[in-house]
């Protein structure tokens, strides 16, 4: 089997549609569309679940590669990536059922696989720190936005929903930080290099100044302070993710 899995090999049921992330933003803006859904209409809300679904199940995917790819890596951690699996598997479902819940359907936009490609690190260590603080970092940004707009918008269904799997994303940012530890142990350079793919991911998905530090409803995707700090990220990874969004900022 390849290690790892390229994106175009993910098994996909004849309703998804893949693109390039790329692609689909450049689409969008010749409709005279944002490039990314905001969340201030329940379409976009509805476009935004269904990003995340696809995302879920790319989780899913990822984790369950990273417990296929590393043999030797200690049982511990081989256990904590085969439950995150499970988790995962339960996020997909949730998220089906809430798209269901805003009248969408699996198929209805474009799955890009921006995410499975970021998540393609050689090393566990890097796998752990760009997936479970980079990726899953941003899942609690999106996250803790939805569960304030959904509860602004008097939708119960979908705020406790997110919440829940939000409280499972904790945990897997805790995990991340954990073995990014363990795994460098007495190998500073191991783990400068596993940082810096996380750094890397965070950047991108700062998408030019869409992720920044502000209020749930004036910015696109708003950076979760305090969630981040549940999950174990430090006062001064925070402070400096902040930073990269307002250098990565394109208006
Ligand atoms: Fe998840
Ligand atoms: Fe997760």
């Amino acid at each position: 089997m390849d290690r790892p899995i390229a994106y175009d090999k993910l098994a996909r049921e004849d309703r998804f549609v893949r693109m390039r992330a790329r692609e689909v933003a450049e689409l969008k803006v010749a409709q005279g569309l944002p490039p990314f859904p905001d969340l201030s209409s329940p379409e976009s809300i509805k476009e935004r679940v269904h990003g995340i679904m696809v995302g879920e199940l790319q989780a899913m995917e990822g984790a369950g590669r990273t417990v296929c790819d590393f043999p030797d890596a200690p049982w511990e951690f081989t256990m904590d990536m085969a439950r995150q699996v499970w988790d995962e598997s339960r996020h997909v479902e949730i998220y089906l059922r809430l798209l269901e819940h805003l009248n969408g359907y699996a198929g209805e936009f474009p799955e890009t696989t921006i995410l499975w490609r970021c998540a393609c690190a050689e090393d566990a260590a890097a796998r752990v720190a760009g997936v479970n603080r980079g990726l899953e970092g941003l899942a609690c940004d999106v996250f803790n936005q939805l569960v304030h707009i959904a509860r602004k918008i008097g939708d119960p269904i979908l705020e406790r929903a997110v919440d829940f799997v939000l409280a499972d994303e904790i945990t897997h940012v805790r995990m991340g930080s954990k073995w990014l530890t363990k795994l460098t142990e007495g190998d500073a350079e191991r783990r400068r290099r596993a940082i810096e793919f996380q750094e890397n991911i965070d950047e991108r998905f700062n998408l030019g100044g869409v992720r920044r530090d502000g209020d749930h409803d004036a910015v696109s995707i708003s950076i979760a302070t305090d969630v981040r700090r549940m999950a174990g990220f430090t006062e001064e990874e925070i402070e400096r993710l902040i930073k990269t969004t307002q250098r990565s900022q394109v208006y």
